[in-house]
């Protein structure tokens, strides 16, 4: 997204041109590098924000959405917090319709930036913080309900094309500007794989060789064809145990990795302690994936990972001790 060095006018437009970091010190000792994408820097605190104005925006140009239309949305937390920014800046109502497994500071934030938030019980049996496939299907069936009520249009993540052209357009070139092309492989952890999927096709049409992989929690690694016998992780952001995500394309996967929660969780307190760095579980899980990979079949080759929203979101849970 460019962005001039002036006055801008407005957040939307701060959206975008993270900064890229090696992780020197993480890394110390090790034969590979890692530059992650500062992607919690952007003004809703995380990657999402860059969708949501892609999926306005496309939805804008084509007429789907009408002026000041009602937009609705299922989220865990970030692609909402990015509709309701953008929203509030373009001047659309909207209503997001979150599961109560979700951590608070994500529904606060929405509702401080004027979205209507509405809170869906958990399946019986599931546990606070840990939102698996069932919960979301049952807050999918609500968001399609209230968009139906109200003649909303649906900001659909999991299959907007909106969703990954925001990395291939925008995430996906600043990485190869920044680097000049020059690293080897790109790991993603999924929810609706839109990061993966734009990701993934930016580097590949740059550069075939580029290796991307796709990152799940182990015992949820449905995508790498295991059985999910731990579908309620903690990682949020992802790891829904769903087998098929349309956005992904199969030929721009090159392998699976899989993280165990705890694994995930050490390496985000580790980015916090020693590099500075205040991301969320997902960002623990990425850089994690990225070290397993340089410290077996990718020994001394540079992999990129994104940090994809900020450790503020989670300081009710039990990231941070
Ligand atoms: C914190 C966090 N990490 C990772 C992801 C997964 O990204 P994607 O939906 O692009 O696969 C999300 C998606 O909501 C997220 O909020």
């Amino acid at each position: 997204m460019s962005r001039s060095n002036g006055v801008l006018p407005s957040a939307i437009d701060a959206i975008g041109d993270t900064p890229l970091v090696e992780l020197r010190r993480l890394t110390r000792g090790i034969n590979g590098r890692i530059f992650a994408k500062l992607e919690y820097l952007n003004p809703g605190f995380s990657k999402k924000d860059r969708i949501a104005l892609q999926m306005i925006e496309e939805a804008e140009a084509d007429g789907r959405l009408r002026p000041g239309q009602t937009i609705v949305e299922l989220t865990s937390g970030n692609t909402g917090t990015g509709l309701a920014l953008v929203c509030a800046v373009k001047g659309y109502p909207f209503v997001a319709v979150i599961s109560k497994g979700n951590s608070m500071e994500r529904a606060r934030m929405m509702s401080a930036l004027g979205a209507e938030v509405i809170l869906v019980d958990q399946l019986p049996g599931s546990t606070s913080g840990q939102v698996s496939g069932g919960d979301l299907e049952v807050v999918e069936k609500e968001a399609q309900r209230i968009a139906r009520e109200r003649g909303a249009f649906r900001a659909d993540q999991f299959h907007l094309q909106g969703n990954p052209h925001a990395h291939y357009l925008h995430t996906g070139p600043e990485i190869l500007r920044q680097t000049s092309g020059s690293f080897h492989a790109f790991c993603d952890f999924v929810g609706t794989g839109g990061s993966f999927a734009g990701g993934a096709a930016a580097f590949k049409e740059y550069d075939p060789s580029i290796q991307c992989f796709l990152v799940e929690v182990a015992g949820a690694a449905v995508l790498a064809g295991e059985p999910s016998t731990r579908p309620n992780h903690r990682i949020q952001g992802g790891g829904y145990s769903m087998p098929v995500l349309p956005l992904i394309a199969a030929e721009n996967v090159d392998g699976h990795i899989q993280v165990p929660e705890e694994v995930a969780i050490h390496v985000a307190r580790r980015l916090a302690k020693e590099e500075g760095i205040f991301a969320g579980f997902s960002s623990g899980i990425n850089v994690a994936a990225a070290l397993q990979l340089i410290a077996g079949e990718l020994q001394g080759k540079t992999i990129v990972v994104l940090l994809s929203d900020s450790g503020l979101k989670y300081l009710s849970t039990d990231l941070w001790q």
